[in-house]
């Protein structure tokens, strides 16, 4: 890779994901927020790219990191959790700052209530990983991983 700098991907969550092994856990897993990001960080350490996390309940805040990711940040991981439902505003966030990103859901939202069935992300996004638990993050890692190694060689 060749960037001038270390890579660096931005993994965001957002609302509820925080209390994550306490939130009914039989859609969204045992583990914590917190066990998740070490896995990714681990992921990571030995490849030379930087992994960065911001979680919050806050769509306000969601917004102001996304937009201070710009020139700093080279791939966003999100998981806009209920926001992806209704959040022009997110969308249009992400689509301003012209960073690639992956949409990632823990539980298949597919499977559920019909008003998780759309996302004002998905169309933007490189992909969308939902259904896997945990495991999307990881899956979603590696794809960002792949599509920053392809773009810099
Ligand atoms: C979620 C799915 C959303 O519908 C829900 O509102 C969440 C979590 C998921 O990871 O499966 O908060 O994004």
């Amino acid at each position: 890779m060749s960037l001038g700098r270390v890579p660096c991907i931005l993994v965001i969550n957002g609302p509820n994901l925080n209390i994550l092994s306490i939130r009914e856990p039989s859609f969204y897993g045992f583990k914590t927020l917190e066990q998740i990001i070490d896995i990714l960080i681990n992921q990571v350490k030995k490849i030379g790219i930087q992994l960065q996390h911001f979680q919050s309940n806050c769509e306000c805040k969601l917004i102001e990191t996304i937009h201070s990711a710009i020139d700093r940040i080279d791939f966003i991981i999100i998981n806009p959790a209920a926001f992806a439902h209704t959040s022009i505003a997110l969308r249009d966030a992400l689509i301003g700052v012209h960073i690639p990103f992956i949409e990632v859901h823990l539980s298949n939202v597919y499977s559920r209530e019909s008003f998780r069935h759309s996302s004002y992300l998905s169309d933007k996004a490189e992909g969308i990983i939902c259904g896997f638990g945990a495991m999307g993050y990881e899956l979603a890692l590696s794809a960002a991983v792949a599509y920053l190694k392809n773009q810099n060689n």
